[in-house]
Formats: structure tokens, C-alpha cells, sequence
């Protein structure tokens, strides 16, 4: 059973490969530039057809969307949040999402189809939550809240054929990202998050909850 991770060089993505890893678990970590990982830039279509190639026939159980930016933190309403940002993050958080997904489609299905559990993590946050709008991170949280409907959306295309989704709220943990203010260490929410995800089933497909296993509004 294999479980791919997006962004598993650094912070959340390398402490939950870590995690799995460490309970035996067969861990593709992919990363966009990481020694003895599988090249992935999510941002790039063919990076992501390339790895699709590499992977032909390998069945994966948990495909985990973690790879993620977030890079309006000091911006202001008047003079900030160009372009250029809103391209950046959206091709990382919704369309990398997406097409991972689609690329790797086959391999789920292989491994169902040989009788394992499918599923997708999608690793949002709850700043996307629509009931979260306390302003300011505009482009991170409509790139958040834009990740947790493809979640939504793709457990009502995937339900009939078995395959889980499960869209997670991490914490606010402490990584280049979280940074050193965070409410919890990586040890703290990783194994809890780790948990959410090895035990989601189709009949909670479409769920958005926290590390801790509580459940976020949408
Ligand atoms: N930390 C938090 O408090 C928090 C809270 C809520 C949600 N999240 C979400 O959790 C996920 C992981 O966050 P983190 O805190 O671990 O962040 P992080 O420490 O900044 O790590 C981000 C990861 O994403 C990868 N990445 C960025 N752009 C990529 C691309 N184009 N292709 C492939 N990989 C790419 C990075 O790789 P490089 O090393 O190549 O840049 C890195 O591995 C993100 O989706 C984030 O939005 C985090």
C-alpha cells in the first residue's frame, strides 16, 4: 500500500511521510527539488504528467495534497496583493490540486480495483472557511476556501466509485509557513492529522475537519 504526499521536503508534508513511514508504511514523497524524492512541481503540468509517467501501474491507497504557498501574509488591502501573487498561489492550492488528482486518478482506481481503500486528503485550512472571515490573507484564503470545494466536489464524483476524500484543517502549526507563533509543534498535530486521514471512510467522504478530529464549518 502506498501513500503519495505533494510538498514532503519540509514542514507538514515531511513530518506526516516521517509519521507514516515510521509505522511502515510505503511513502512516495515527492517534492519540487529533493534529493531521493519523485520530482513535483505542482504548479508545473508537465512536471505533473511526468510523474504520472514514472508511476504508471503503481497502485496508490492515500494520495495527500499538502504542497501549498501562502504569500500575502504582509500584505495590505490598499497596496498589496497583485497579479502575479493571486497566479502563484492559485496554480500551487487549487489548480496543483486539481490536477494532481486527475493525473493520479488511474493509480487510486488501481489500487481499489485490487481491493484496497482510496482516498484523497486535501490539506486546506480553516482560513478558507466561509464562516473564518476575519479579512486581511485574501488570496490565501480564496485559494483555501477554492481547495476545500474542489474536496467537496470531487468526493461527489469519486463516491460512486469508492474513492474517499477528506479535506483537513492541519492546525496552526509551527513550520516556515505557521512560523514560530504557531499553536502547535509539528510532533503535537502531525500524528493527530495522520489519524483523521488513515481513518476516513467513504461513508464520511467529503469531510472537512481539524487535526484533533474536530469538525470544521465550511
Ligand atoms: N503551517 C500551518 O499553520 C498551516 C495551517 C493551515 C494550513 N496549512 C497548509 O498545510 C500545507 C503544508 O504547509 P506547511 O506549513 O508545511 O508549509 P511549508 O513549511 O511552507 O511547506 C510547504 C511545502 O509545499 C511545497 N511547495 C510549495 N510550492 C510547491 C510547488 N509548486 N510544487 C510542489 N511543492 C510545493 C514546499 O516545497 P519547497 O520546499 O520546494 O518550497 C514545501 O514542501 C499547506 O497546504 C498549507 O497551506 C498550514
Amino acid at each position: 500500500m502506498s501513500i503519495l504526499i505533494t510538498g514532503a521536503n519540509r514542514g507538514i508534508g515531511s513530518a506526516l511521510a516521517k509519521e507514516w513511514q515510521n509505522a511502515g508504511e510505503n511513502v512516495i514523497r515527492t517534492a519540487r527539488n529533493a534529493p531521493g524524492m519523485e520530482a513535483l512541481d505542482v504548479a508545473d503540468p508537465s512536471s505533473i504528467e511526468q510523474l504520472a509517467k514514472r508511476l504508471e501501474g503503481t497502485p496508490i491507497a492515500t494520495l495527500v495534497c499538502n504542497a501549498g504557498v501562502s504569500v500575502d501574509k504582509f500584505d495590505e488591502l490598499e497596496t498589496g496583493y497583485a497579479p502575479e501573487l493571486w497566479a502563484q498561489s492559485f496554480a500551487v492550492n487549487v489548480t496543483g490540486v486539481f490536477l494532481v488528482v486527475q493525473a493520479l486518478l488511474p493509480n487510486l482506481r488501481a489500487n481499489r480495483d485490487a481491493g484496497g481503500a482510496s482516498k484523497i486528503a486535501i490539506i486546506a485550512s480553516k482560513m478558507g472557511s466561509q464562516n473564518s472571515s476575519a479579512g486581511n490573507r485574501f488570496i490565501y484564503r480564496a485559494s483555501k476556501a477554492a481547495a476545500i470545494n474542489l474536496g467537496r466536489n470531487l468526493a461527489a464524483n469519486l463516491e460512486s466509485e469508492g474513492i474517499s476524500v477528506g479535506i483537513y484543517h492541519p492546525g496552526w502549526v509551527a513550520t516556515d509557513m505557521g512560523g514560530n507563533a504557531a499553536d502547535l509543534t509539528l510532533d503535537e498535530a502531525t500524528p493527530g492529522l495522520r489519524q483523521q486521514i488513515d481513518t476516513l471512510t467513504i461513508s464520511d467522504t467529503g469531510c472537512f475537519k481539524s487535526w484533533d478530529g474536530t469538525d470544521c464549518e465550511l
